[in-house]
This record gives C-alpha cells, sequence and structure tokens, in this order.
C-alpha cells in the first residue's frame, strides 16, 4: 500500500443562514458592497451547541457513511480548527468520544484557513509511511464565535461549517502531492489575540484583526505560487485538472487565480457565495458539495489550495 486516497467524504453546515441583507440592518454596510468585494450572499452561522467537536462529527459520520465505514475502522482522528471547543481536551478527543471510540490517536492542528490542506499532508505521511490505514481528517471552525459583530470589514466575511474526509490507504494514488508552506513574519496582517486570561491585555477583546488589502494581496501571490509549485512536482499542466478547489474566502481571489491557471470558473467548485469563509472547513465542504452533487467522478484530478493567518499556505494535487 503506497498511497493514501480519499474513501469517502463528509460536511456539515449550522442550520441558521444570515444573510447580507440581514447584516445590513446591524452594521452600515450594502448586499451590494459585500457581493461586489467578496462575492459572498449568505453564510451559516453557528448555536452555541454546534460547536466545532458537534459540526466536526456530523461531518465524520458522513464521510464514514461514504466511505462504507464505521468509527471503529479508523486508526487515527487529526481535526484542523482554530476556534477548539475548549482550551483542553483538543477537539480531536471530544469528537473521538461523541463517536463512542477509544484508543486511537486524536490531535488537533491549528493552521487557520490552511488547516485542512496541512491536515491532509500529515494524513497521507502517515499512511504513506505504513503507520495507518484509515484516517479520518476533519476542518471545522466557528469563526464567527471570535468575529466582532460592529466591525463592518470583517463580520461580513466568515462563516460556520465542517467538512471531513477518510483517508485509506491504497495501491493506486491518491493524494500525489502536498504542498506546504509558512512565514510567521506576516504574524499581524491577520490575528485573532490570547484567549489565556492571565496574559490577556485589559482591554484586548478575542475578535479576529485583519488587514484585509494586505491578506488579498499576500494570497494571490503565494497561492499562485504554490499551485504552480504542486503542478510542476507532478509535471502536469493546468490542462490536467478536472477540478479547481480553492480556499473560499473571498471570489477575486478565486477568479483572479483561476485565470493566471487559464481554468474556466466551470472547473471551479464554489461555494463563497453561500459558505463565506468557514476557514479549515472551506475546501472540505466544497470537496464535498462537488463529490454528493456528481460533479467530481472517481479517477479526476483535483488541486486544492487554501491560505491563512500565519501567514500559513499550501496546495495537494489528488486523483480522486
Ligand atoms: O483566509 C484569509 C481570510 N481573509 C481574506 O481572504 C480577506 C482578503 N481580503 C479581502 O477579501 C478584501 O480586502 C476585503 C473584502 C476584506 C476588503 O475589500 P477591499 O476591496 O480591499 O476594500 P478596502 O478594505 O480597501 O475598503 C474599501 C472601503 C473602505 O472605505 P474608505 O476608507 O475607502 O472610505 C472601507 O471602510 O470599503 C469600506 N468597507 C466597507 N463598506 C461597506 C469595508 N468593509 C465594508 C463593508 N461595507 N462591509
Amino acid at each position: 500500500m503506497k498511497y493514501s486516497r480519499i474513501a469517502g467524504t463528509g460536511s456539515y453546515l449550522p442550520k441558521k443562514v444570515v444573510t447580507n441583507e440581514e447584516l445590513a440592518q446591524k452594521v452600515d454596510t450594502t448586499d451590494e458592497w459585500i457581493v461586489s468585494r467578496t462575492g459572498i450572499s449568505s453564510r451559516h452561522v453557528s448555536s452555541p451547541e454546534e460547536t466545532s467537536s458537534y459540526m466536526g462529527y456530523h461531518a465524520g459520520l458522513h464521510a464514514l457513511e461514504a466511505a462504507g465505514l464505521s468509527a471503529n475502522d479508523l486508526d487515527m482522528i487529526i481535526v484542523a480548527t482554530t476556534t477548539p471547543d475548549k482550551g483542553l481536551p483538543n477537539t480531536a478527543c471530544l469528537l473521538q468520544e461523541r463517536l463512542g471510540i477509544t484508543n486511537i490517536p486524536a490531535f488537533d492542528i491549528t493552521v487557520a484557513c490552511a488547516g485542512f490542506v496541512y491536515a491532509l499532508s500529515v494524513a497521507d505521511q502517515y499512511i504513506r509511511g505504513g503507520m495507518m490505514k484509515t484516517i479520518l481528517v476533519v476542518g471545522v471552525d466557528v469563526l464567527t464565535a471570535v468575529t466582532n459583530w460592529d466591525d463592518r470589514s470583517t463580520c461580513v466575511l466568515f462563516g460556520d461549517g465542517a467538512g471531513a474526509i477518510i483517508l485509506q490507504a491504497d495501491d493506486k494514488p491518491g493524494i500525489l502531492s502536498t504542498h506546504l508552506h509558512a512565514d510567521g513574519r506576516q504574524k499581524d496582517s491577520l490575528y485573532i489575540p490570547t484567549w489565556l486570561p492571565g496574559q490577556r491585555k485589559e482591554e484586548e477583546l478575542s475578535y479576529i484583526h485583519m488587514d484585509g488589502r494586505e491578506v488579498f494581496r499576500f494570497a494571490v501571490k503565494a497561492l499562485g505560487q504554490v499551485v504552480e509549485e504542486a503542478l510542476a512536482a507532478n509535471h502536469m499542466s493546468q490542462t490536467d485538472i478536472d477540478w479547481f478547489i480553492p480556499h473560499q474566502a473571498n471570489l477575486r481571489i478565486i477568479t483572479a487565480l483561476a485565470e493566471k491557471l487559464k481554468l474556466s470558473l466551470d472547473k471551479v467548485v464554489i461555494t463563497v457565495d453561500r459558505h463565506a469563509n468557514t476557514s479549515a472547513a472551506s475546501v472540505p465542504l466544497a470537496l464535498d458539495e462537488a463529490v454528493r452533487d456528481g460533479r467530481i467522478q472517481r479517477g479526476q484530478t483535483l488541486l486544492l489550495e487554501a491560505i491563512g493567518g500565519g501567514f500559513v499556505w499550501g496546495a495537494a494535487l489528488i486523483i480522486y
């Protein structure tokens, strides 16, 4: 078993939907501004019960079902999240408990919006190395819980949700390659202040802070480079890509990348209009949607990418 491949996908979206018009009643914005600058029309917003472990659990169950497996078949759980239920235990442990299983390793990775691509890369290495056969990989975030709803420059951008895959050992690829990067010098462009009461300055609230223009500029450049790196590593060109599944932060970033790759938008999976930016969930949510509606078929070549606060970014080239 030389490779890992996606055996099943799943997702969960909170029941509550908030439209741009509803936001425009609370802050000084308009549907026209939000749609023209971001492509977002609505987003799902979690209730207090819809925590990361709750949403991740439901997405995981769907992925297990799609793979024809049960929780007892899992060897490991990796959850990518920046919004854990608790400081400890980690979200993967809470998800494991919800699944009713014990004694397999379960851990979180905190890589903001790039979390799923990072988690996929880690899971792929465990499987290729022969240590594990079946891994649940979840991307989940509740960024609306750390959103300042009085700040129009950020509150229109985010939504909540979870996406999951089952990654399994296989003789055929699978995950062809993953490519990860980070640049900590950009730590002030997109961040959430510490949640630790003992280390928090009195005046500092734990909301998302973002230099939107800088994130936009860096994202287009870094993502353009990493998708080219992924193609080159596999001796492929953009014509080999059946589906491009980008991080869903802003339709303008997605469009700029599609143009760079000379991909028509009908080869791009887009959910940002209905989901907004769901952080670590954005790529697996889009993947699951396109698998379930029949656009993505077995044997097709997928290109995934994501970028988040750090900055951290990455890409994956996959035969589905
Ligand atoms: O995973 C990564 C997560 N983040 C991102 O990917 C975000 C990347 N950046 C972006 O998507 C864009 O920079 C934004 C959508 C955040 C902003 O778009 P922009 O075209 O860069 O606008 P801007 O920040 O330059 O602001 C333009 C104007 C400003 O007014 P003035 O100073 O020109 O008078 C803002 O105050 O738009 C104003 N503005 C708004 N107006 C209406 C900012 N937010 C809003 C709003 N409604 N919601």
